[in-house]
């Protein structure tokens, strides 16, 4: 059974979500969706500009879960910022998923009219279309200038994390706000120096589990929701169990050390914005 944690609008959301970041459209993410759910994930995450809503949404239907059974996360593009673009960006995610709500809807990135389009985001909860309400890739600076702007706060902030970038100062921000860290690139895309880690791979032996899943265990117990992707059903089937197993205070505390502080995306670096701009279009 999957592990929920509550949201600070009161919402619950599944700890472990199914991420869909650069599976193509029209086929592989309709089947690794419909694998996710058939393995029992009951939260799918996905975005505009992932340009694959359309597949999960299919992959929703055919999998014969009821809809209020799985949590569906999408994110507004860059393109569509600004409270006008906003309100039809919300809308055509809608029809793209070919659904008539969504459990969480995210600012994707924080750059350009983020009031303008969270003002929509806000707007579309009143209207039903969306019941909870977020932001992603938000650093602690883009944090403390943009969210004081806002009216609701946003229920969460889903940026890297993994145990070599654990995003503690962020953290300090937003865990007494009762705001939740949702990790993206939860695995370290696949970083073969964390999967090979000694500290993991020693936890792995002793709980029988593989790298994945205890990397994947620690985050959920260290209070985060995890966003493993996996095109390969085995994996994608492992990265769910976890939890039959608990790691101990000390164990927490050895993989607590790995972190570095550093990952692979800066949002604070110049240009970030217009770079991101550029490389996903989404529509003319
Ligand atoms: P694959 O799709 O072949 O399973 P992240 O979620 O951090 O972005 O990591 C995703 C990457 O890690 C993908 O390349 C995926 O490859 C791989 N991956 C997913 N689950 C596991 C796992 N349990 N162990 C090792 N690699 C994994």
């Amino acid at each position: 059974m999957e592990h929920t944690v509550t949201l600070n609008d009161g919402n619950n959301i599944p700890a472990v979500g199914f991420g869909v970041f650069m599976i193509p459209n029209n086929g592989p993410t309709y089947e690794a969706t419909l694998a996710a759910l058939r393995a029992g994930y009951r939260h799918i995450d996905t975005a505009a500009a992932y340009m694959n809503e359309s597949d999960v949404g299919k992959a929703v239907r055919a999998s014969g879960v009821k809809r209020e059974d799985v949590f569906i996360t999408s994110k507004l593009w860059l393109q569509d910022f600004g409270y006008e673009a906003a309100k039809k960006g919300i809308d055509t995610s809608l029809d793209h998923l070919g659904l008539d709500y969504m459990d969480l809807y995210l600012l994707h990135q924080p750059y350009g009219d983020v009031t303008g389009a969270w003002r929509a985001l806000e707007e579309a909860k009143k209207a039903g279309k969306i019941k909870s309400i977020g932001v992603s890739n938000m650093s602690p600076k883009f944090w403390q200038n943009l969210v004081p702007h806002f009216e609701t706060l946003p229920a969460v902030n889903q940026v890297e994390c993994n145990p070599f970038f654990q995003q503690r100062e962020l953290r300090k921000i937003l865990d007494p706000l009762h705001v939740k860290l949702e990790a993206w690139y939860p695995l370290g895309h696949g970083n073969a120096d964390l999967l090979n880690h000694s500290a993991i791979v020693a936890l792995a032996q002793k709980y029988h589990k593989n790298a994945g899943q205890i990397i994947l265990r620690f985050e959920v117990q260290d209070g985060l929701i995890t966003l493993p992707k996996s095109t390969n059903p085995q994996r994608i089937k492992s990265n769910l169990e976890i939890f039959d197993f608990e790691l101990s205070a000390e164990e927490m505390q050895s993989l607590r050390a790995l972190d570095t502080g550093k990952g692979s995306h800066d949002p604070d670096a110049p240009g970030v914005g217009e770079r991101l701009l550029n490389a996903y279009k989404i529509h003319d």
